[in-house]
């Protein structure tokens, strides 16, 4: 059986698994349309994942996603992450804050961390991704004893032969038009900004299924994808103005003004985010991720306390001003080849 059937999809349409703005509604209003809905673990606590994974199967009988992150721990330099804190300084005075005194880790990797993964163990879900890199092989090896699907993102043919490598089931190529965090192995080193459908016809040859994420807005999209080889697609932005999706007014709203850039700034690693006032600030020299994130959020939460919402983590793709606001089974249908 193919791996669209195995996962039960009627429709070869993944909604991406999108921290902090994908719910269980919104998941599982895809899984019932056809499609496969998904949860982006990695920002919630081991007690929000457990609530999240029991609400989207109260809410559907179909199968679901989830993803975690898994970049390189980060080595931490406290000189670094104090100039980074100088440079925002300015930004979190024009809300009359200072910046924190300390970074945090908010979003601790899979590698260093297993609390997030015994969740997904214990509720076994039929599809695991991982974005940023691979889990270890012992945390392989435990999540296929639970009969879970296995993937992960490349943005090159190195990454996909690593994903490969690792033996897992299949590889989301994600191109560089496609929103929020890019899934880059390794945020310094060379990125080839391979667009989706070139990125599918690198990554076919290796012989897993590969799923195209990135500006896939349309059925037209998905069937260019298909014909380059892809067996499903894998969408975000095209369901941030679902009612299920928990994107904020001012996300919704920046997709209209249609302009996106790839900046680190934000969170340390690099990530598409629609244009505002945020992507205006340099992301040279940044501390790295996660702890930039620490500082990001503190300021957005600087700023949004006087009301001024252009300093959020924004993420769209290219595609973002083609959104439409409408139920997420509807765009489900839209979508489908
Ligand atoms: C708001 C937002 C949050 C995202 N969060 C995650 C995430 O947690 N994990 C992940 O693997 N990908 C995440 N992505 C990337 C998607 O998986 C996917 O690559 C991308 O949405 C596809 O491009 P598109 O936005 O043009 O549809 C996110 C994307 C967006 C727009």
């Amino acid at each position: 059986m193919d791996i669209v059937a195995r996962l039960g999809m009627r429709v070869p349409v993944i909604q991406a698994p999108m921290a902090g703005v994908a719910t269980p509604a919104l998941a599982a209003a895809v899984s019932n349309a056809g499609g496969l809905g998904s949860l982006g673990l990695a920002a919630m606590s081991p007690e929000q994942a457990d609530e999240a994974m029991a609400e989207t199967r109260r809410l559907t009988n179909f199968s679901f996603g989830v993803n975690l992150f898994c970049h390189q721990p980060l080595r931490r330099d406290s000189a670094a992450e104090a100039r980074w804190l100088d440079r925002l300084a300015p930004y979190f005075a024009r809300f009359d804050a200072a910046p924190p005194r300390m970074l945090e880790n908010a979003y601790p990797s899979t590698l260093e961390s297993d609390a997030l993964l015994d969740r997904v163990l214990a509720a076994a879900p039929a599809l695991v991704t991982f974005h940023f890199g691979l889990p270890r092989p012992e945390q392989i090896a435990a999540l296929r004893r639970r009969g879970c699907l296995l993937g992960a993102t490349a943005t090159s043919l190195a990454e996909g032969e690593r994903i490969r490598e690792a033996g897992l089931d299949l590889i989301v190529a994600q191109g560089w038009q496609a929103g929020g965090h890019r899934g880059i192995f390794d945020p310094n080193a060379p990125d080839e900004r391979l667009e989706t459908l070139p990125l599918v016809e690198l990554l076919v040859p290796l012989g897993l299924p590969v799923i195209a994420a990135g500006a896939i807005m349309d059925a037209s999209d998905t069937r260019r994808a298909l014909a380059a080889g892809a067996v499903a697609v894998q969408c975000g932005t095209g369901f941030l103005l679902a009612p299920e999706a928990a994107a904020t007014p001012a996300h919704r709203k920046a997709l209209a003004r249609g302009k996106t850039v790839m900046t680190s700034a934000i969170s340390g690693r690099p990530a598409r985010c629609c244009i505002n006032d945020f992507t205006a600030i340099p992301d040279a020299e940044n501390p790295g991720y996660p702890v930039t994130y620490s500082a990001g959020k503190a300021l957005n939460a600087a700023a949004t306390a006087k009301a001024i919402t252009g300093y959020g983590a924004q993420w769209a793709g290219t595609g973002c001003a083609r959104a439409v606001a409408r139920p997420a089974a509807d765009t489900v249908a839209t979508l489908a080849p």
